[in-house]
């Protein structure tokens, strides 16, 4: 099948085939047609990183939505600022011969011109959750006329950080003509189901698993180092970029200032010849939008990130991720980061650092996967020497061992979902308020 082949508007046909689009991906292929019969249907769809979801939820609501009628017919929730310009980028390029109006609202800049494009005819608002309830807050959106709300990264949005916002927009949103659901993720936790049943209000709700069993693109090779002791993790990542020479990359590490320290120790590292920033919660907006822009561009070759660049975001051209720090909020995140490479079949490396007394987050993340990661170790004559005061220790993990105890066979899964170990808010703060801002936002 090809867009061409679909029942949609001849304009998003002639905009797809402006950005070389036509075949439709398998979450395209299985939730566009399900979204243009107009019906009452609600929409929970799990598809792998990198598979084009975006373009799975935006077709419908762009070709549903009415030109004539100049109120929000649409609202995309995203969990990040980043994201949420990313998103609209997408839209907006598939709008480029239909001309409705969309609006990207996001924090950390002006509320006020936000207000101002939402009066001005928004059909389409893509928002983060915490400006967007501060505009609805002081009546600057309506939900009314809402037939679409797009939760991308459902189940980030539907975590405890998110959901008291979630449940009053889409309350109130019910109160109107009454919206149509649509929840995306690459990762769907038991929870999420659960809540989607009762935002579907008894009406009929698909769930589409795509990637059925195996959440991870098979493209991204998994790998990790065990470090014996965390004086070490520093060195034997600086040898381990070294060795990878990575064209373009993105280090994950768990707090922004640690994301800070590294790139200042790893500029004044010698042997390794790459551009090196940071993006994290504690920037400005505008440092946010030129680094990632520079990223993008391929000004910086490596991106020293908190998990506020673990979802969503599409940058093709990526070719490893490096976990300095195994996620601390859940197996699901790894998911997430290690998808920022490998996207649409292109073949990318994920590396992580697991500290000796991290092993038991390692497995936790394998098992959520149902896939093992497999070890590698320095050799030899990759001896990592570190510097302690005035003394020298020497690491090696040099051991034959054999890489895992699967032994080839598959891992049963740990039922992860059940467990209470659910993120609860990138910042590791908890929202206490329904109308709070998120930190990522
Ligand atoms: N049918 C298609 N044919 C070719 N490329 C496509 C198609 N659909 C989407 N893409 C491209 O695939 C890339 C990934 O798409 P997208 O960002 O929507 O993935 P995703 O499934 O949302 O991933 P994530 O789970 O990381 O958010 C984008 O660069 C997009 O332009
Ligand atoms: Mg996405």
């Amino acid at each position: 099948m090809k867009f061409q082949d679909l029942d949609i508007n001849s304009n998003i046909k002639r905009a797809l085939d402006d950005m070389g689009i036509d075949t439709p991906t398998k979450i395209q292929s299985s939730a566009i047609p399900k979204l243009l019969d107009g019906g009452r249907t609600h929409v929970l769809a799990q598809a792998k990183t990198g598979t084009g979801k975006t373009l799975a939820f935006a077709i419908p609501i762009t070709n549903q939505i009415s030109p004539k009628e100049r109120s929000v017919q649409a609202v995309v929730l995203v969990p990040t600022r980043e994201l949420c310009k990313q998103v609209y980028s997408v839209v907006t390029k598939l709008n480029k011969y239909r001309k409705l109006k969309a609006v990207e609202v996001y924090g950390g800049v002006s509320i006020d011109r936000q207000r101002k494009e939402i009066k001005a005819g928004a059909q389409i608002v893509i928002a983060t959750p915490g400006r967007f309830m501060d505009l609805y807050r002081r009546r600057a959106i309506s939900l009314n006329k809402v037939r679409f709300v797009v939760l991308d990264e459902a189940d980030r949005m539907l975590d405890m950080g998110f959901l008291p916002d979630i449940q009053y927009i889409l309350f109130d949103a019910m109160k109107g003509v009454s919206p149509r659901l649509l929840l995306f993720s690459a990762t769907m936790l038991k929870q999420i189901t659960k809540i989607a049943r009762q935002f579907s209000n008894g009406e009929k709700l698909v769930e589409l698993n795509v990637s059925k069993d195996d959440i991870t693109v098979a493209s991204c090779k998994q790998y990790y180092y065990k470090i014996q002791d965390a004086s070490q993790k520093y060195a034997s990542f600086v040898t381990l970029l070294k060795m990878e020479q990575p064209k373009s990359s993105i280090i994950f590490v768990n707090t922004r200032r640690w994301a800070d320290k590294l790139r200042k120790r790893l500029i004044k590292e010698k042997g390794l010849n790459m551009v090196f920033s940071t993006l994290h919660g504690d920037k400005t907006q505008n440092q946010r939008e030129r680094v990632l822009a520079d990223f993008r561009n391929e000004k910086i070759d490596c991106l020293i990130a908190t998990n506020v660049a673990a979802r969503g975001l599409d940058i093709v051209h990526v070719t490893h991720i490096f976990n300095f720090d195994l996620p601390r909020e859940g197996p699901e995140i790894y998911v997430h980061r290690i998808g920022r490479t490998s996207r649409m079949e292109n073949d990318g490396k994920a590396i992580s650092l697991a500290v000796h007394d991290q092993m038991k987050l390692l497995r936790a993340i394998e098992n959520f996967m149902d896939k093992p990661i497999e070890r590698l170790y320095f050799s030899d004559n990759q001896q990592i020497t570190i510097k302690a005061k005035s003394k020298k220790s020497t690491y090696t993990d040099g051991s034959k061992k054999k890489s895992s105890n699967y032994g080839g066979s598959k891992r049963k899964s740990s039922n992860y979902s059940d467990s209470k170990k659910r993120s609860s808010n990138y910042s590791g703060t908890k929202k206490k308020s329904p109308i709070a801002v998120p930190a990522s936002d």
